[in-house]
């Protein structure tokens, strides 16, 4: 059988890192897409010599047309303008939004049936976009998001509470801005919830309040420290999570911002929810029950999202 083929598009930090891990687990032949003339090609070819040491079967293949993503299973979307200190994801909307228009049209005429990851910023607003541009089914195109807010929560969790990183669990809904939704009541350390630990003294309200805000921040911690850029190392393994989900059909429960329309009291929206990620895509989509206080963070995140997203039909009338 033939392996499945991954196109990234977009090859600059993230598009990079992508291409190597998707290289090192084996998930497929991959073609880096980049507007950039030499940068995919030369990411390709550098990722490819590296394959004899790591002992990889892949193909890397860099291009500028977007032909050479035909019939691609998965395209994973990084292409845009990533943050500068001081600015916010909603900054890059204005860029970003005619970025997505021609990746939506690339996808829709080349890789129809793909599965598509957006990574781009604003991520719900993008996400949204670019399903509108290429106009592949709903349950084809999510948003990654969740899984990398709440891996960062995990971290900082396992930090407090000295512990691995993989007996804690977290759970991260809502858009990815400073509104998301950590919820601790679902998050646990070996499935004892975070109120509990409370309880027992492992550690503080007020520590775990510091904790959810550092998670809020954790994009704008790491582009005040790189400078030039935002993050790449962690948003790129969260993707690669979701793809990996679809390609083996792993049915894993993994946040991420999907396409919304019942659940949670919403008529067609993209934010962040917990779903299943399986062959079919975005396959369920689990509609927890929030308390008020959390319903109301809730609320707050979705009218966010619905803030840019109208920003995004004032921008470009077609998708009005
Ligand atoms: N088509 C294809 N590629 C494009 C286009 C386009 N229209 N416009 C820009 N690009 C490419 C750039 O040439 C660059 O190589 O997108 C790449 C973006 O790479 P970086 O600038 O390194 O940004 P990165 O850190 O990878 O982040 C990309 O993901 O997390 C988000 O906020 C982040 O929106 C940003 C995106």
């Amino acid at each position: 059988m033939a392996r499945p083929k991954i196109a990234l598009i977009g090859a600059g930090q993230i598009g990079g890192t992508l291409a190597h891990l998707a290289a090192m687990k084996e998930l497929g032949d991959v073609v880096l897409f980049d507007i950039s003339e030499g940068t995919p090609q030369g990411k390709a070819l550098d990722i490819a010599q590296s394959g004899p040491s790591e002992g990889f079967d892949a193909r890397m293949k860099g291009a500028n047309d977007y032909a050479d993503i035909a019939g691609a299973d998965v395209c994973i979307v990084t292409a845009g303008v990533p943050r500068k200190p001081g600015m916010s994801r909603d900054d890059l909307l204005g860029i970003n939004l005619k970025v997505m228009k021609s990746v939506g049209e690339g996808i829709a005429k080349h890789a129809p049936d793909a599965f598509v990851i957006c990574i781009t910023n604003p991520l719900d607003a993008m996400v949204w976009a670019l399903r509108e541009f290429s106009g592949l089914p709903h349950n084809k195109v999510c948003g990654m998001a969740g899984v990398l807010d709440s891996a960062r929560f995990r971290h900082f969790l396992s930090l407090e509470f000295n512990v691995s990183m993989r007996d804690v669990t977290a759970f991260v809904l809502g858009g990815h801005g400073d509104t998301m939704v950590p919820l601790t009541r679902y998050s646990t350390v070996a499935g004892i919830p975070l109120p509990d630990l409370v309880k027992m003294g492992w550690t503080t309200q007020e520590k775990l309040d510091g904790i959810v805000q550092r998670t809020r921040d954790g994009g704008a911690e790491i582009v005040g420290l790189l400078k030039t850029g935002s993050a790449f190392y962690a948003p790129a393994t969260s993707a690669i999570e979701m793809a990996e989900a679809y390609l083996k059909d792993q049915k894993r429960v993994l946040p991420c911002a999907a396409h919304v329309d019942g659940a949670y009291g919403l008529k067609g929206m993209y934010v962040g929810v917990p779903t299943v990620i399986g062959a079919g895509g975005v396959e369920k989509i689990i509609d927890i029950k929030l308390d008020r206080d959390e319903q109301a963070m809730m609320d707050k995140s979705i009218e966010a999202v619905k803030g840019l997203v109208e920003a995004c039909k004032g921008i470009d009338s077609s998708l009005a």
